[in-house]
């Protein structure tokens, strides 16, 4: 019988798969969770290349051949993993047949999906048979949507009673001195996700109805498409994001388990803690706004924006985007990424404004209570991603018996009560409380 490995990381000769892999290798150690490691991919010799490019000391790592054409060889690969940490996409295109093979061999996964609409699909047509099978399947572990998910929760659990939230904006804003550039296929990703924006729209009206989390007070009015926010000193526009739907997802997912989801082997220790964590969480709306200290940025963010929204719904139009992408996304994104210098010097810090109120009792229109986090890292599209999944994975490896059996699951909802965030704060993703205030008073 073939080796079972701990981790497989499949796609790990693309962009993302690369760091991963260099993120990967720091925690392989007898001593560590992560004891076996393989890499998979199309071509052994390109998986060898990514091997060079992320370590120096050349270890003997085995690599497994595996294509999303070639159904037999994904099963393959799925029946020589604990865990498959999946970087290849889209995932609109490719992700489907990796978690069917994963699910049916009662393996877990992990992905650095950041497309809502292959998510929620997984999780309608997958997750009985993920329950039934004990297979683990997160999708959505990297830069989008966990420092969304997690920057939330951190927010929210500063909300002490009797004080309750009512709505955290959060404000995204990646820095650097050289340009930030996104590879092709997140581009791409983003196009035809706009160009099927309706398989998302007719998926949602034929799943079942969401449970919505009650929220005290009105909902926050909708604000201008652009502001300048002077608390952080940047101009910030709405998007709309994965982050924001996978957050709605776990929000719900925790109205429908109050107490979170049941370890399939958790002592009462963990249950009680788990139990403690989510009993702090009080929903509040959420959104995203991208942000930018440069007020010519967020206007080209918003050109950006129309042009995938005008060009993606059209066979032309995405020739178009898709053939001349540094064009068309206004120099954000290229066929050959980021170079090593820009993904070294790019940062992000992601502020969360919440506001509420400073005694649930006492609910009036407009909240007294402000309180300020924020999250902030490295390069957020690759090192932040690659530092998120590994983090995850480790956490699967070393505590599995604290997480549910299986099932099709939101970060948030799976890791919120482990040790994710103080894993994410010790690689150098750091949550910070910047301030609590009594609007108009300072306390
Ligand atoms: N959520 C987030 O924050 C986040 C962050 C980063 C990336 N992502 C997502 O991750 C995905 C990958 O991005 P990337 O920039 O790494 O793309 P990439 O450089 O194009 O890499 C894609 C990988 O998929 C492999 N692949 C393509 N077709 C395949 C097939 N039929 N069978 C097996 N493997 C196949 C490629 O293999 P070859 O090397 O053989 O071509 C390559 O390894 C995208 O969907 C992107 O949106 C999300």
């Amino acid at each position: 019988m073939a080796e079972v490995y701990d981790i497989v990381i499949f796609g790990a000769s693309g962009f993302t798969g690369k760091y991963v892999v260099r993120e990967a290798l720091k925690f392989l150690s007898p001593n560590s969770p992560l004891k076996s490691l393989a890499l998979a991919g199309r071509s052994s010799s390109k998986l060898v290349e990514t091997l060079k490019w992320a370590s120096s000391s050349h270890p003997t790592i085995p690599l497994i051949v595996a294509d999303t054409s070639d159904p037999l060889s994904i099963r393959r690969m799925a029946s020589q993993a604990k865990l498959v940490l999946n970087c290849v996409g889209p995932f609109r295109f490719h992700g489907e047949p990796v978690v069917a093979a994963c699910v049916e061999a009662g393996c877990d996964y992990l992905d650095v999906c950041g497309e809502p609409e292959f998510m929620e699909r997984m999780e309608a047509f997958y997750h009985d048979k993920a329950v039934e099978m004990g297979s683990l399947v997160v999708s959505g572990c990297a830069f989008v949507s966990v420092p969304a998910e997690f920057g939330l929760m951190f927010n929210l659990k500063q909300w002490v009673s009797p004080a309750v939230p009512n709505q955290v904006q959060a404000y995204l804003c990646e820095e650097s001195d050289k340009c930030i550039v996104g590879n092709f296929a997140t581009f791409e990703s983003a196009v035809y996700g706009v160009a099927n924006a309706h398989d998302l729209t007719k998926l949602r009206r034929s799943s079942r109805k969401r449970a919505r989390p009650s929220i005290p007070g009105c909902a926050p009015r909708k604000g201008p498409i652009i502001e300048y926010q002077k608390r952080f000193g940047v101009w910030a526009m709405k998007r709309p994001s994965a982050d924001s739907t996978v957050v709605r997802r776990t929000l719900s997912m925790h109205k429908d388990n109050p107490g979170g989801l049941q370890g399939i082997n958790e002592d009462p220790k963990q249950a009680r803690k788990r139990i403690a964590f989510w009993s702090q969480i009080k929903p509040a709306h959420f959104g995203v706004k991208i942000a930018s200290k440069n007020i010519v940025d967020s206007l080209s963010g918003i050109a950006l924006g129309l042009s995938i929204r005008v060009l993606g719904r059209f066979a032309i139009g995405r020739w178009l985007l898709l053939n001349f992408p540094y064009v068309f996304s206004l120099g954000r994104f290229r066929k050959n990424g980021p170079t090593d210098d820009e993904i070294a010097s790019a940062s992000f810090k992601m502020w969360f404004l919440g506001r509420g109120f400073s005694d649930a009792n006492n609910v009036s229109e407009e909240p007294d209570k402000e309180i300020i986090t924020r999250v902030m890292g490295s390069d957020g599209g690759y090192v932040t991603t690659s530092i998120i999944l590994i983090q995850c994975a480790l956490i699967v490896l070393k505590q599995r018996g604290d997480l549910p059996k299986g099932g099709i699951f939101t970060p948030g909802i799976v890791f919120g009560p482990t040790e994710l965030q103080d894993r994410l704060h010790q690689n150098g993703i750091s949550f910070d409380v910047i301030s609590k205030t009594c609007i108009y008073n300072q306390i």
